[in-house]
Protein backbone atom coordinates (compact mmCIF):
# COMPACT_ATOMS: atom_id res chain seq x y z
CA UNK A 1 0.00 0.00 0.00
CA UNK A 2 1.41 3.56 -0.72
CA UNK A 3 0.42 6.67 1.65
CA UNK A 4 0.93 10.55 0.61
CA UNK A 5 1.25 12.43 3.66
CA UNK A 6 0.21 16.21 1.78
CA UNK A 7 0.81 19.53 3.35
CA UNK A 8 3.12 18.62 5.80
CA UNK A 9 4.24 22.42 8.31
CA UNK A 10 7.32 20.46 8.66
CA UNK A 11 9.32 17.65 7.60
CA UNK A 12 12.12 16.41 10.33
CA UNK A 13 15.26 14.97 9.83
CA UNK A 14 14.26 14.29 6.31
CA UNK A 15 17.68 13.85 4.30
CA UNK A 16 18.75 13.28 0.58
CA UNK A 17 22.54 11.79 1.87
CA UNK A 18 21.43 9.71 5.38
CA UNK A 19 24.54 10.05 7.85
CA UNK A 20 25.10 7.34 10.16
CA UNK A 21 25.37 9.88 13.16
CA UNK A 22 25.95 13.48 13.80
CA UNK A 23 28.50 14.68 16.18
CA UNK A 24 29.68 18.09 17.79
CA UNK A 25 28.15 21.33 16.09
CA UNK A 26 26.50 19.23 13.65
CA UNK A 27 23.87 17.99 16.12
CA UNK A 28 22.58 21.44 16.19
CA UNK A 29 21.46 21.28 12.72
CA UNK A 30 18.90 19.66 11.50
CA UNK A 31 17.09 19.10 8.03
CA UNK A 32 13.57 20.34 7.81
CA UNK A 33 11.30 20.61 4.84
CA UNK A 34 8.66 23.47 5.24
CA UNK A 35 5.21 22.87 3.38
CA UNK A 36 6.35 19.35 2.09
CA UNK A 37 4.82 16.09 0.95
CA UNK A 38 5.97 12.64 2.08
CA UNK A 39 5.31 9.43 -0.06
CA UNK A 40 5.42 5.83 1.23
CA UNK A 41 5.74 2.65 -0.43
CA UNK A 42 5.26 -0.97 0.73
CA UNK A 43 6.86 -0.07 3.89
CA UNK A 44 9.40 2.04 2.50
CA UNK A 45 9.72 5.72 2.18
CA UNK A 46 9.92 6.15 -1.35
CA UNK A 47 9.91 10.07 -1.63
CA UNK A 48 9.70 13.24 -0.22
CA UNK A 49 10.21 17.03 -0.82
CA UNK A 50 8.50 20.42 -1.13
CA UNK A 51 4.84 20.26 -2.06
CA UNK A 52 5.57 22.50 -5.12
CA UNK A 53 7.32 19.93 -6.70
CA UNK A 54 4.84 17.64 -5.63
CA UNK A 55 2.83 17.19 -9.19
CA UNK A 56 6.09 16.78 -11.21
CA UNK A 57 6.39 13.54 -8.89
CA UNK A 58 2.70 12.12 -9.30
CA UNK A 59 4.25 9.38 -11.63
CA UNK A 60 6.34 7.56 -8.96
CA UNK A 61 2.45 6.96 -7.60
CA UNK A 62 1.69 3.73 -8.87
CA UNK A 63 -1.88 2.17 -9.70
CA UNK A 64 -1.88 0.77 -6.54
CA UNK A 65 -4.38 1.19 -3.42
CA UNK A 66 -3.41 4.90 -2.09
CA UNK A 67 -4.02 6.50 1.17
CA UNK A 68 -4.25 10.08 1.63
CA UNK A 69 -3.54 12.24 4.94
CA UNK A 70 -3.57 15.85 5.35
CA UNK A 71 -1.27 17.10 7.41
CA UNK A 72 -1.92 21.26 7.22
CA UNK A 73 -0.26 22.54 10.53
CA UNK A 74 1.28 19.45 11.45
CA UNK A 75 4.60 18.13 11.75
CA UNK A 76 5.74 14.36 10.83
CA UNK A 77 9.33 13.10 12.56
CA UNK A 78 10.76 9.66 11.84
CA UNK A 79 9.93 7.39 15.02
CA UNK A 80 12.17 7.48 18.21
CA UNK A 81 14.63 5.14 18.43
CA UNK A 82 15.22 4.17 22.21
CA UNK A 83 18.43 2.50 22.39
CA UNK A 84 18.36 1.09 26.09
CA UNK A 85 15.43 -0.03 27.51
CA UNK A 86 15.02 -2.82 30.17
CA UNK A 87 11.55 -3.17 28.96
CA UNK A 88 10.57 -6.92 29.63
CA UNK A 89 10.39 -6.91 33.63
CA UNK A 90 7.65 -8.69 35.86
CA UNK A 91 5.25 -7.15 38.15
CA UNK A 92 6.78 -2.87 39.92
CA UNK A 93 8.47 -1.42 42.40
CA UNK A 94 6.90 1.54 43.52
CA UNK A 95 7.13 0.46 47.19
CA UNK A 96 11.01 1.29 46.60
CA UNK A 97 9.63 4.37 45.07
CA UNK A 98 8.08 5.54 48.52
CA UNK A 99 11.41 4.19 50.20
CA UNK A 100 13.28 7.05 47.82
CA UNK A 101 11.13 9.32 49.10
CA UNK A 102 11.86 8.87 52.46
CA UNK A 103 15.64 9.41 51.89
CA UNK A 104 17.14 5.89 51.29
CA UNK A 105 19.56 5.67 48.38
CA UNK A 106 19.60 3.40 44.74
CA UNK A 107 22.37 1.61 46.48
CA UNK A 108 20.76 1.33 50.21
CA UNK A 109 17.53 -0.02 48.68
CA UNK A 110 19.59 -2.84 46.43
CA UNK A 111 21.64 -3.92 49.48
CA UNK A 112 18.48 -4.69 50.99
CA UNK A 113 17.63 -6.82 48.95
CA UNK A 114 15.12 -4.16 46.55
CA UNK A 115 16.27 -2.87 43.18
CA UNK A 116 17.64 -5.02 40.33
CA UNK A 117 17.18 -8.57 42.92
CA UNK A 118 13.52 -7.82 43.96
CA UNK A 119 12.61 -7.99 39.90
CA UNK A 120 14.82 -10.82 39.70
CA UNK A 121 12.40 -12.73 42.20
CA UNK A 122 9.40 -11.07 40.65
CA UNK A 123 10.65 -12.45 37.06
CA UNK A 124 11.69 -15.55 38.05
CA UNK A 125 7.88 -16.21 39.80
CA UNK A 126 6.27 -14.81 36.44
CA UNK A 127 5.58 -17.86 33.44
CA UNK A 128 7.10 -16.70 30.08
CA UNK A 129 3.12 -15.96 28.84
CA UNK A 130 2.43 -13.74 31.32
CA UNK A 131 5.92 -11.89 31.35
CA UNK A 132 4.69 -11.50 27.45
CA UNK A 133 1.64 -10.05 28.26
CA UNK A 134 2.73 -7.63 30.97
CA UNK A 135 5.91 -6.45 28.52
CA UNK A 136 3.85 -6.04 25.53
CA UNK A 137 1.40 -3.22 27.32
CA UNK A 138 4.47 -1.15 27.92
CA UNK A 139 5.71 -2.12 24.32
CA UNK A 140 1.90 -0.88 22.93
CA UNK A 141 2.38 1.93 25.08
CA UNK A 142 5.80 3.26 23.65
CA UNK A 143 4.38 2.66 20.59
CA UNK A 144 1.67 5.46 20.90
CA UNK A 145 4.28 7.85 22.24
CA UNK A 146 6.10 7.99 18.94
CA UNK A 147 8.88 4.84 19.37
CA UNK A 148 9.57 2.77 16.35
CA UNK A 149 12.59 0.69 17.23
CA UNK A 150 13.85 -0.02 20.27
CA UNK A 151 16.96 -1.85 22.29
CA UNK A 152 15.49 -4.22 25.16
CA UNK A 153 18.20 -5.80 27.90
CA UNK A 154 17.73 -9.32 29.79
CA UNK A 155 19.15 -8.82 33.43
CA UNK A 156 16.45 -9.72 35.65
CA UNK A 157 17.09 -13.39 35.08
CA UNK A 158 20.34 -13.86 36.73
CA UNK A 159 20.58 -17.48 36.57
CA UNK A 160 20.83 -19.44 33.03
CA UNK A 161 17.11 -20.46 33.32
CA UNK A 162 15.60 -17.15 34.06
CA UNK A 163 18.27 -15.12 31.67
CA UNK A 164 16.73 -17.34 28.36
CA UNK A 165 13.17 -16.83 29.58
CA UNK A 166 13.85 -12.73 29.43
CA UNK A 167 15.93 -13.49 25.90
CA UNK A 168 13.35 -15.73 24.38
CA UNK A 169 10.03 -13.37 25.55
CA UNK A 170 12.30 -10.36 23.61
CA UNK A 171 12.65 -12.45 20.81
CA UNK A 172 8.81 -13.09 20.69
CA UNK A 173 8.48 -9.29 20.58
CA UNK A 174 10.66 -9.21 18.25
CA UNK A 175 8.69 -11.22 15.70
CA UNK A 176 4.89 -10.17 16.78
CA UNK A 177 4.72 -6.59 17.35
CA UNK A 178 5.93 -3.98 14.03
CA UNK A 179 8.19 -2.12 16.51
CA UNK A 180 12.26 -3.04 15.01
CA UNK A 181 13.79 -4.79 18.14
CA UNK A 182 17.40 -5.33 19.18
CA UNK A 183 17.88 -7.81 22.34
CA UNK A 184 21.17 -7.24 24.52
CA UNK A 185 22.46 -9.93 27.07
CA UNK A 186 22.61 -8.75 30.49
CA UNK A 187 23.71 -11.53 32.93
CA UNK A 188 26.27 -9.36 34.37
CA UNK A 189 23.49 -6.91 35.88
CA UNK A 190 23.58 -7.79 39.57
CA UNK A 191 25.46 -10.71 41.47
CA UNK A 192 22.32 -13.06 42.78
CA UNK A 193 22.41 -13.08 46.86
CA UNK A 194 23.26 -17.01 46.40
CA UNK A 195 26.75 -15.79 44.93
CA UNK A 196 27.63 -13.54 47.78
CA UNK A 197 31.41 -14.07 49.36
CA UNK A 198 31.81 -16.21 45.63
CA UNK A 199 30.81 -13.39 42.74
CA UNK A 200 33.56 -15.33 40.69
CA UNK A 201 31.08 -18.41 40.21
CA UNK A 202 28.96 -16.77 39.17
CA UNK A 203 31.02 -14.93 36.54
CA UNK A 204 31.86 -18.59 35.47
CA UNK A 205 28.23 -19.17 35.08
CA UNK A 206 27.90 -16.01 32.71
CA UNK A 207 30.66 -16.89 30.65
CA UNK A 208 30.53 -20.65 30.67
CA UNK A 209 27.20 -21.15 30.88
CA UNK A 210 24.59 -18.63 29.83
CA UNK A 211 27.23 -16.93 26.88
CA UNK A 212 27.11 -20.09 24.99
CA UNK A 213 23.57 -20.82 25.11
CA UNK A 214 22.83 -16.79 23.90
CA UNK A 215 24.82 -17.74 21.33
CA UNK A 216 23.74 -20.87 19.97
CA UNK A 217 19.60 -19.99 20.01
CA UNK A 218 20.83 -16.94 18.32
CA UNK A 219 19.21 -14.66 21.47
CA UNK A 220 21.11 -11.35 21.36
CA UNK A 221 22.75 -8.69 19.25
CA UNK A 222 24.58 -6.82 22.42
CA UNK A 223 26.17 -7.91 25.65
CA UNK A 224 26.50 -5.34 28.30
CA UNK A 225 28.24 -4.98 31.50
CA UNK A 226 26.62 -2.86 34.89
CA UNK A 227 30.33 -1.73 35.72
CA UNK A 228 29.73 0.62 38.08
CA UNK A 229 30.39 0.75 41.93
CA UNK A 230 28.69 -2.06 43.96
CA UNK A 231 28.16 -3.79 40.52
CA UNK A 232 31.02 -5.43 38.52
CA UNK A 233 34.93 -3.73 38.37
CA UNK A 234 36.81 -3.28 35.30
CA UNK A 235 38.36 -6.51 35.75
CA UNK A 236 35.35 -8.59 35.76
CA UNK A 237 33.95 -6.39 32.71
CA UNK A 238 36.43 -7.06 30.76
CA UNK A 239 36.24 -10.89 30.63
CA UNK A 240 32.79 -10.54 30.26
CA UNK A 241 33.38 -8.24 27.50
CA UNK A 242 35.55 -10.66 25.78
CA UNK A 243 34.00 -13.83 25.98
CA UNK A 244 30.45 -12.21 24.15
CA UNK A 245 33.39 -10.80 21.94
CA UNK A 246 34.33 -14.47 21.04
CA UNK A 247 30.59 -15.69 20.08
CA UNK A 248 30.12 -12.32 18.20
CA UNK A 249 27.92 -9.57 20.82
CA UNK A 250 28.78 -6.61 20.44
CA UNK A 251 29.63 -4.48 23.94
CA UNK A 252 27.32 -1.77 25.86
CA UNK A 253 28.31 -0.62 28.97
CA UNK A 254 25.91 0.22 31.64
CA UNK A 255 28.97 2.50 33.34
CA UNK A 256 30.13 5.76 35.70
CA UNK A 257 26.30 5.80 37.06
CA UNK A 258 27.12 5.91 40.35
CA UNK A 259 30.45 6.49 40.41
CA UNK A 260 33.82 7.60 38.12
CA UNK A 261 33.99 3.59 37.63
CA UNK A 262 36.21 3.15 34.42
CA UNK A 263 33.34 1.89 32.68
CA UNK A 264 33.38 4.28 29.77
CA UNK A 265 37.38 3.65 29.48
CA UNK A 266 36.50 -0.16 29.43
CA UNK A 267 33.68 0.37 26.80
CA UNK A 268 35.96 2.45 24.17
CA UNK A 269 38.69 -0.30 24.70
CA UNK A 270 36.36 -3.28 23.51
CA UNK A 271 34.86 -1.05 20.71
CA UNK A 272 31.50 -0.84 22.22
CA UNK A 273 28.73 0.05 20.24
CA UNK A 274 27.56 2.89 23.60
CA UNK A 275 28.80 3.60 26.90
CA UNK A 276 25.20 4.52 28.79
CA UNK A 277 24.23 6.60 31.57
CA UNK A 278 27.40 8.46 32.16
CA UNK A 279 26.19 10.70 35.21
CA UNK A 280 29.90 10.54 36.58
CA UNK A 281 32.52 11.61 33.49
CA UNK A 282 34.65 14.35 33.07
CA UNK A 283 38.07 15.45 30.91
CA UNK A 284 39.17 12.07 31.18
CA UNK A 285 35.84 9.90 29.82
CA UNK A 286 35.39 12.98 26.89
CA UNK A 287 39.36 12.22 25.83
CA UNK A 288 38.73 8.27 26.02
CA UNK A 289 35.51 8.87 23.53
CA UNK A 290 36.96 11.21 21.17
CA UNK A 291 37.68 9.58 17.53
CA UNK A 292 36.00 6.66 18.31
CA UNK A 293 33.05 4.93 17.27
CA UNK A 294 31.44 4.44 20.55
CA UNK A 295 28.15 6.62 21.03
CA UNK A 296 27.91 7.86 24.41
CA UNK A 297 23.83 7.51 25.67
CA UNK A 298 22.39 9.85 28.46
CA UNK A 299 19.25 8.25 29.98
CA UNK A 300 17.86 11.81 31.86
CA UNK A 301 15.23 10.25 32.73
CA UNK A 302 17.30 7.52 35.33
CA UNK A 303 19.18 10.79 36.52
CA UNK A 304 16.05 12.33 37.06
CA UNK A 305 14.19 9.92 39.03
CA UNK A 306 17.16 8.78 41.47
CA UNK A 307 18.12 12.56 41.58
CA UNK A 308 20.95 11.62 40.47
CA UNK A 309 23.82 14.66 38.87
CA UNK A 310 23.47 15.25 35.28
CA UNK A 311 25.48 13.80 32.87
CA UNK A 312 27.62 16.91 30.99
CA UNK A 313 26.21 16.68 27.90
CA UNK A 314 27.57 20.50 27.22
CA UNK A 315 30.87 19.36 27.62
CA UNK A 316 30.41 16.20 25.34
CA UNK A 317 28.98 17.97 22.80
CA UNK A 318 31.27 20.75 22.68
CA UNK A 319 33.98 18.68 23.17
CA UNK A 320 32.94 17.52 19.45
CA UNK A 321 31.17 14.39 20.63
CA UNK A 322 27.90 12.78 19.42
CA UNK A 323 25.28 12.04 22.15
CA UNK A 324 22.43 9.62 22.00
CA UNK A 325 19.06 9.74 24.45
CA UNK A 326 17.57 7.00 25.65
CA UNK A 327 14.96 6.19 28.29
CA UNK A 328 16.26 3.37 30.50
CA UNK A 329 12.59 2.01 30.51
CA UNK A 330 12.62 -0.20 33.32
CA UNK A 331 11.21 -0.75 37.07
CA UNK A 332 13.71 0.57 39.43
CA UNK A 333 15.53 3.40 37.70
CA UNK A 334 13.59 4.98 35.24
CA UNK A 335 10.06 3.66 34.87
CA UNK A 336 8.48 5.14 31.80
CA UNK A 337 9.57 4.93 28.31
CA UNK A 338 8.39 8.02 27.17
CA UNK A 339 10.04 9.15 24.63
CA UNK A 340 9.23 12.59 24.14
CA UNK A 341 9.46 13.62 27.98
CA UNK A 342 13.35 12.34 27.62
CA UNK A 343 14.22 14.96 24.40
CA UNK A 344 12.59 17.50 26.94
CA UNK A 345 14.42 16.58 29.91
CA UNK A 346 17.68 16.54 27.34
CA UNK A 347 17.05 20.40 26.72
CA UNK A 348 15.89 21.28 29.82
CA UNK A 349 18.15 19.04 32.21
CA UNK A 350 20.95 18.64 29.75
CA UNK A 351 21.00 21.93 27.83
CA UNK A 352 20.90 20.18 24.88
CA UNK A 353 19.32 22.61 22.31
CA UNK A 354 15.88 21.08 20.63
CA UNK A 355 18.02 20.56 17.62
CA UNK A 356 20.44 18.79 19.44
CA UNK A 357 17.78 16.57 21.80
CA UNK A 358 16.15 15.49 18.05
CA UNK A 359 19.25 13.96 16.93
CA UNK A 360 19.89 12.41 20.06
CA UNK A 361 16.39 10.74 19.95
CA UNK A 362 16.49 9.57 15.72
CA UNK A 363 19.92 9.36 13.97
CA UNK A 364 22.00 9.01 17.14
CA UNK A 365 20.19 6.58 18.92
CA UNK A 366 19.64 4.84 15.73
CA UNK A 367 23.28 4.32 15.65
CA UNK A 368 23.40 3.24 18.94
CA UNK A 369 21.72 0.41 18.53
CA UNK A 370 22.94 -0.35 15.13
CA UNK A 371 20.32 0.60 12.81
CA UNK A 372 21.17 3.74 11.53
CA UNK A 373 21.01 2.06 8.10
CA UNK A 374 17.26 1.91 7.63
CA UNK A 375 16.20 3.58 11.06
CA UNK A 376 16.58 7.20 12.57
CA UNK A 377 15.50 9.46 9.90
CA UNK A 378 13.39 10.09 6.96
CA UNK A 379 15.56 9.07 3.93
CA UNK A 380 14.78 7.62 0.40
CA UNK A 381 15.04 3.66 0.97
CA UNK A 382 14.58 3.82 4.81
CA UNK A 383 12.14 2.13 7.03
CA UNK A 384 8.58 3.79 6.85
CA UNK A 385 8.73 4.53 10.70
CA UNK A 386 7.46 8.10 11.14
CA UNK A 387 4.83 9.78 13.25
CA UNK A 388 2.21 12.82 12.94
CA UNK A 389 2.00 15.89 15.83
CA UNK A 390 -1.17 17.39 16.43
CA UNK A 391 -1.02 21.20 15.00
CA UNK A 392 2.03 23.09 15.98
CA UNK A 393 3.57 26.43 15.59
CA UNK A 394 6.95 25.07 15.65
CA UNK A 395 9.12 21.92 15.85
CA UNK A 396 10.93 23.88 19.16
CA UNK A 397 7.14 23.54 20.61
CA UNK A 398 7.24 19.62 20.72
CA UNK A 399 9.77 19.49 23.64
CA UNK A 400 8.44 22.97 25.30
CA UNK A 401 5.14 21.64 25.68
CA UNK A 402 6.86 18.83 28.05
CA UNK A 403 3.66 17.49 29.87
CA UNK A 404 1.49 17.56 26.25
CA UNK A 405 0.71 14.46 24.27
CA UNK A 406 1.48 15.81 20.95
CA UNK A 407 2.05 12.44 18.62
CA UNK A 408 -1.33 12.38 16.42
CA UNK A 409 -0.36 9.33 13.79
CA UNK A 410 1.80 6.28 14.01
CA UNK A 411 2.84 4.57 10.97
CA UNK A 412 5.14 1.39 11.53
CA UNK A 413 6.52 -0.30 8.75
CA UNK A 414 4.65 2.16 6.27
CA UNK A 415 1.51 0.80 7.88
CA UNK A 416 -0.81 3.13 10.16
CA UNK A 417 -1.29 2.05 13.49
CA UNK A 418 -4.49 2.63 15.20
CA UNK A 419 -5.81 1.87 18.65
CA UNK A 420 -8.13 -1.09 17.43
CA UNK A 421 -5.11 -2.55 15.32
CA UNK A 422 -3.55 -4.42 18.16
CA UNK A 423 0.07 -3.49 17.60
O1 LIG B 1 19.81 1.22 33.82
N1 LIG B 1 21.79 0.84 36.32
C1 LIG B 1 21.46 -0.33 36.25
N2 LIG B 1 20.37 -0.88 35.78
C2 LIG B 1 19.14 -0.21 35.52
C3 LIG B 1 18.26 -0.16 36.70
C4 LIG B 1 17.64 -1.41 36.93
C5 LIG B 1 16.73 -1.46 38.14
O2 LIG B 1 16.87 -0.70 39.11
O3 LIG B 1 15.86 -2.33 38.05
C6 LIG B 1 19.38 1.16 34.95
O4 LIG B 1 19.16 2.18 35.60
FE1 LIG C 1 19.73 0.53 32.11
Amino acid sequence: MMILIRNIRGLVQAEDIPKDRVCGKDMSVLNLITDAYLLIDSGFIKDFGAMKDLPSKMGLISEKEIREIDARGKYVFPSFCDPHTHIVYAGSRESEFTDKIRGLSYEEIARRGGGILNSAKLLHETSDNELFIQSMKRIHEIIFMGTGAVEIKSGYGLNSEDEIKMLRVIKRIRESSPIEVRSTFLGAHAVPDEYKGRRNEYIDVIINEMIPVVASEQLADFIDVFCDTGFFTVEETEQILMAGLKYGLIPKIHGNELDFSGGVQTGVKYGALSVDHLEHSGSEEIKALKGTGTMPTLLPGSAFFLGLPDPPARKMIDAGLGIALASDYNPGSSPSGNMKLVMSLGCIRLKMLPEEAINAVTVNSAYAMGISETHGSIARGKVANVFITKEMPSYEFFPYAYGSNLVETVILKGKIINGETNP
